[in-house]
C-alpha cells in the first residue's frame, strides 16, 4: 500500500490501483447507494437470519464493501464487521464518515481493520457469524460485481488471501449458535454439517446451527 495511492476526488477518498482502475466507495449516490434503498428487497439474505423481533450480534468475518453488513443493520441488528485490508478499511471508513449523519443506523456498527482470526474469540457472544469468502473461480467475482473484482486486486496488492475459510472451519469447533456462509448457488458446502440453505438464483446461503 503506497500512501501517494491514496487522493481524493468531489471529497470522497480514492485508492489508485492502476493506471486505469481506482476504487471508492460512497454510499450517498451511485451503485451502493442504489443497492442501499432498495435493500427491503433482500429477502434472501432476511430468510437466512430468520425471522427476528430481538436486536441480535452478528459477527461479519468478511467486511469487504460492507454492504451485507448494511443490510443487518437496516434490518435493525447491531454489527461487528472486520476487514484485514488495510486500503478497504480506510476506504470505506471515509465513506462512514460522510453517511455517518444521513443513516443512523452506523451507530450500531463496529468496524474492525484486522484478521478476522485474531479477534473472532472476542466476539463469541455473537448470535450469527457471517462468512462471504472471495468466490475462488474469478469469473464469478466478476458477475457478482465490478467492485468485487476490484476488492480482488486490492488484495493481491496487499498481498493477502482471503482465509476465511479456515476461520470458519475453526468455528465450528466453539461455541456458536448460528453460521452463515454465502456461496455460489452451485458450489459444494463448506461442511458436511450444514443443516439448511436458503437458496437465490446465483447464491445460496448454508446455515449451520449449533445443536
Ligand atoms: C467477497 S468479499 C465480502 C463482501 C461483503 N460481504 C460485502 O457485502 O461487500 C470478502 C472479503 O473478506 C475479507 N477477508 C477474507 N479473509 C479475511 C480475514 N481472515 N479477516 C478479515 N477479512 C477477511 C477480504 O479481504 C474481502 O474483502
Amino acid at each position: 500500500m503506497k500512501e501517494e495511492d491514496f487522493f481524493y476526488v468531489n471529497n470522497i477518498l480514492h485508492y489508485r490501483i492502476s493506471d486505469k482502475e481506482s476504487l471508492s466507495f460512497d454510499f450517498l449516490k451511485g451503485r451502493l447507494f442504489n443497492r442501499l434503498k432498495r435493500i427491503e428487497h433482500e429477502s434472501l439474505i432476511k430468510k437466512a437470519i430468520g425471522k427476528n423481533k430481538v436486536k441480535l450480534k452478528i459477527f461479519d468475518a468478511t467486511a469487504g464493501s460492507l454492504i451485507d453488513s448494511i443490510i443487518f443493520l437496516k434490518l435493525g441488528h447491531r454489527v461487528v464487521a472486520c476487514e484485514q485490508s488495510k486500503i478497504l478499511y480506510r476506504l470505506l471508513d471515509d465513506a462512514i464518515l460522510r453517511a455517518k449523519n444521513e443513516y443512523n443506523f452506523f451507530e450500531n456498527l463496529s468496524f474492525i481493520n484486522s484478521d478476522s482470526a485474531k479477534i473472532v474469540d472476542s466476539h463469541l457472544d455473537s448470535d450469527i457469524f457471517y462468512f462471504d469468502p472471495m468466490f475462488k473461480d474469478i469469473k464469478q467475482n466478476i458477475k457478482r460485481s465490478g467492485t468485487l473484482q476490484k476488492i480482488g486486486n486490492v488484495l493481491s496488492l496487499e498481498r493477502l488471501e482471503d482465509t476465511s475459510e479456515q476461520i470458519f472451519n475453526q468455528m465450528l469447533n466453539k461455541k456458536y449458535k448460528k453460521i452463515i456462509v454465502k456461496k455460489p448457488i452451485k458450489s459444494n458446502p463448506l461442511h458436511e454439517k450444514i443443516n439448511y440453505q436458503v437458496k437465490g438464483k446465483a447464491i445460496r446461503y448454508d446455515i449451520y446451527i449449533k445443536t
